[in-house]
Formats: structure tokens, C-alpha cells, sequence
């Protein structure tokens, strides 16, 4: 099978991108990143993606001001000029318009640090300490219309603890995007993720009765 071509767009440092090129290197790897794109010519990962031999582009989204679309048929055209077939949104800070997410339905997907539905948005983990939620994580999801929406592919947890921090808990929970977005990448290139009513489905998932119990009970 040949490989998926890929995208990964940014706007800054691009620790997610890098766990993406770095999991794309192994051999059975069903996808290649084929482009790094930034709407930021000074988004910190481009010099990594540069450094790994990846091709990048820069869409300055600034020159456009108020011109959405014409940002986006930017960006649209530089991924035409790649050929890209998959298109992972890793830390890229700009709204779509539905013209752009339209054209990549089930073909787009977006990392989140929060388990979905829960903290859409920004300030993720300190509205997590600040709810008190005990569980807390990260979540791979397609990307639709509505912002930190669309159905979801693969999320991890980490438990919050009673002295967190949002930089501490931001660290723990990066260090599962690290794993989650190179696997949920993995399973959409491979084919294995199917949509039915707004819900994914995964070809082959093992079934896991593990428990995450947070605080852990003692005894
Ligand atoms: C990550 O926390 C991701 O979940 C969010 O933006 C952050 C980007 O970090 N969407 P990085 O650029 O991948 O290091």
C-alpha cells in the first residue's frame, strides 16, 4: 500500500508535529508527512520540520487580514501543490471557515489537550484544576464546522493531582497527545476509522477493561 501523504499545519513550537514526523520514520508507518505548514513565519516548529529533512510553507495569515477565504484557498493551494490527502491540525490557532473544513470532511483531524466535551477552548488544565475534575486528558477528533467538536478517534487520561499545576498537569498531558496523535494518525491512514451517526468506529480496536481510579484508593 502506498503511503498516505500528509500535512501537519502549526502556529508554534510544534512538539506534536515532531512526534508525528518522528512516528512517521518507522518503515510500516502508513503515512509520510509530506508538508509542514505555518500561518506564522516565525512558528517555532518549522525550523524542526526543516531540520528533519520535511518540506515546509508558510500562509502568513496576516497578510490576508480580515480575508478568511482567501487565507484558506492559500493554504488549500499549497496542499494541492503537495498532493495531500490527510491534514493534522497540530497547535494551529486560526478558525476554518465551513468552505475549508467542508473540503477536507473525514479527511482533517485536530489534537485537543482536554478529554472532549469537556474544556472546548483555551486554558485547558487550569480550568481542569480549577472544576476539579480528577481525570483529566487529551483527545484526537475530525474536524467539523464547530470548534473542538467532530467525532472522536482516540483520547488518553492522566489522573490530576491534589498539588497540580497547570504547567505540571499541561506536561503530563502532552506526554499523552505525544502518544495519541501519532496512533490516531496511524489508524486513519491504515483505513480503520469509519463515521457512522456522527460517532467513529474502529476497525480491529482491542477492548480494554482497564480502570484509571484517580485518587488512586489505597489498600
Ligand atoms: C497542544 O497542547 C495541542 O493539544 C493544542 O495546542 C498545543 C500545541 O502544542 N491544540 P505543540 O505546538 O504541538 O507543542
Amino acid at each position: 500500500m502506498p503511503k498516505r501523504r500528509a500535512a501537519i499545519l502549526i502556529s508554534g513550537r510544534g512538539s506534536n508535529m515532531a512526534a508525528l514526523i518522528a512516528a512517521a520514520r518507522a518503515s510500516d508507518f502508513p503515512a509520510e508527512i509530506a508538508l509542514v505548514l505555518a500561518n506564522r513565519p516565525q512558528a517555532a516548529g518549522l525550523a524542526a520540520a526543516g531540520a528533519a529533512g520535511i518540506p515546509t510553507a508558510v500562509v502568513d495569515h496576516a497578510g490576508f487580514g480580515q480575508d478568511r477565504e482567501g487565507f484558506e484557498r492559500a493554504l488549500q493551494g499549497e496542499l494541492d501543490a503537495r498532493r495531500i490527502e490527510i491534514v493534522c491540525l497540530a497547535g494551529f490557532m486560526r478558525l476554518l471557515t465551513t468552505w475549508f473544513v467542508a473540503r477536507w470532511e473525514g479527511r482533517m483531524i485536530n489534537i485537543h489537550p482536554a478529554l472532549l466535551p469537556a474544556f472546548k477552548g483555551l486554558d485547558t488544565h487550569a480550568r481542569a484544576i480549577a472544576a476539579g475534575v480528577k481525570i483529566h486528558g487529551a483527545t484526537v477528533h475530525f474536524v467539523i464546522p464547530e470548534m473542538d467538536s467532530g467525532p472522536i478517534i482516540l483520547q488518553g487520561a492522566v489522573a490530576v493531582r491534589e498539588d497540580d499545576t497547570a504547567d505540571a498537569l499541561a506536561a503530563r498531558v502532552l506526554a499523552v497527545e505525544h502518544k495519541i496523535y501519532p496512533a490516531a494518525l496511524r489508524l486513519l491512514a491504515e483505513g480503520r476509522v469509519h463515521l457512522a451517526d456522527g460517532r467513529c468506529r474502529i476497525d480491529g480496536a482491542c477492548p480494554d477493561d482497564r480502570m484509571l481510579l484517580a485518587p488512586a484508593i489505597g489498600g
